[in-house]
């Protein structure tokens, strides 16, 4: 079968583009001169209270090497022994962490089977019967996603309520923020958007992504309750997350925050989702059923055109046993490259196999 040139962009992740412009000059506006390691720079002290302006509040943030190593270190300050931690099934930190939540934070998950990434309130309710039961983990943490590891988002309410929820067991929320510029930009693209899903929501600790919005490297790890502030300084270099050239993780924040780039660049990537989407739609073996409310789509292929289309522009496979892969857009994905993939994926399903 003859097929189109492969597209420029992958569809595979987010995690596959470069960083955007400004977030490098702004590393190489840091590389100047010599500043206080371990985040004493002045960079550092700027971008923290850039976070306290955007959300309006008295945050601390904390910058870390990495996304795993944000979720562990965030979870550390809000756990004591014994107590465990309420996810979905999806979640990353459940599958896609290698157990590193489990093992160095030694605590259980509970993990939940959800049709859709997301817990709900009724989610906690067989928590109830678990707590002050002296033989069994003291669940202490709701742990989500935000955007959710399939794609979905939650509205502000569906946050609001399970907080709720959770505070009225003595839970505490958690929210891994790794996807937030593509949870701003579909919730309104605005600060108070932003400020209404998660410091308005009851959100005690989350954390912020750079990567996959157009950064190098890092996360930052904000926290509004201050009691799991209090000791966050010393955890984030227990779980060996404190990086001595910090500089260069809060200046792609500072660049980030900038005039807001990080909901442009979220917003940039979910529009390039819906157009791919949009394109795609009408091939029905697809069953692509439901817009992106993000960045994500999780189309059905089987296996013969999977490979021949993966070989040509790879993607990942999501679930294998319903034929579902994934298809993720970046920040910098152009209408030609979309244009491009849509024409490869209709030449391999027109072909006359089977879906
Ligand atoms: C939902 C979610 N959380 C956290 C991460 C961070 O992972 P990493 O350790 O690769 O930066 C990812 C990356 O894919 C993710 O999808």
């Amino acid at each position: 079968m003859q097929l189109p040139p492969a597209p420029q962009s992958s569809f595979a992740s987010d995690n596959v583009a470069g960083a955007h412009p400004l977030v490098i000059e702004a590393i190489t506006q840091a590389n100047r001169g010599h500043f206080p390691a371990y985040g004493a720079d002045p960079i550092t002290v700027r971008t923290q209270r850039a976070f306290r302006e955007l959300f309006d509040h008295d945050v601390t943030t904390h910058f870390v090497y990495g996304g795993t190593g944000a979720n562990v270190f965030a979870l550390a300050t809000m756990l004591q022994p014994a107590e465990a931690i309420v996810c979905a099934a999806q979640s990353h930190i459940n599958v896609d962490e290698t157990g590193s939540p489990e093992r160095i934070l030694g605590a259980k998950l509970i993990d939940i089977p959800t049709v859709d990434a997301k817990l709900r309130p009724s989610d906690l309710e067989f928590v109830r019967s678990m707590i002050g039961n002296q033989h069994g983990v003291q669940p202490a943490v709701v742990a989500i996603t935000q955007v959710t590891e399939l794609g979905t988002v939650y509205s502000v309410e569906e946050i609001r309520q399970l907080s709720d929820a959770a505070h009225a067991l003595g839970m505490y929320m958690y929210l891994d923020g790794a996807r937030i510029a593509n949870a701003t930009a579909s919730l309104g693209g605005t600060r108070d958007a932003l400020r209404s899903f998660t410091r308005d929501a009851g959100i005690d600790v989350m954390t912020f992504g750079c990567t996959k919005a157009g950064g190098v490297f890092g996360e930052a790890v904000v926290f509004f309750n201050p009691e799991f502030a209090r000791r966050s300084l010393f955890i984030r270099k227990l779980v060996t997350q404190l990086h001595s050239k910090m500089r260069f993780i809060s200046a792609q924040y500072e660049a980030m925050l900038t005039d807001d780039l990080f909901i442009t660049l979220g917003g940039q990537a979910n529009s390039a989702a819906q157009k791919l989407f949009d394109k795609t739609r009408s091939i029905s073996s697809l069953q692509l059923h439901t817009p992106p409310q993000a960045n994500s789509m999780f189309p059905i292929i089987g296996v013969e055109n999977r490979s021949v289309l993966q070989q040509w522009a790879h993607f990942y496979d999501w679930d294998v046993a319903q034929d579902q892969v994934r298809w993720m857009t970046a920040w910098d994905v152009t209408d030609e490259a979309i244009d491009q993939f849509v024409a490869g994926v209709e030449a391999v399903l027109a072909d006359g196999r089977s879906a």
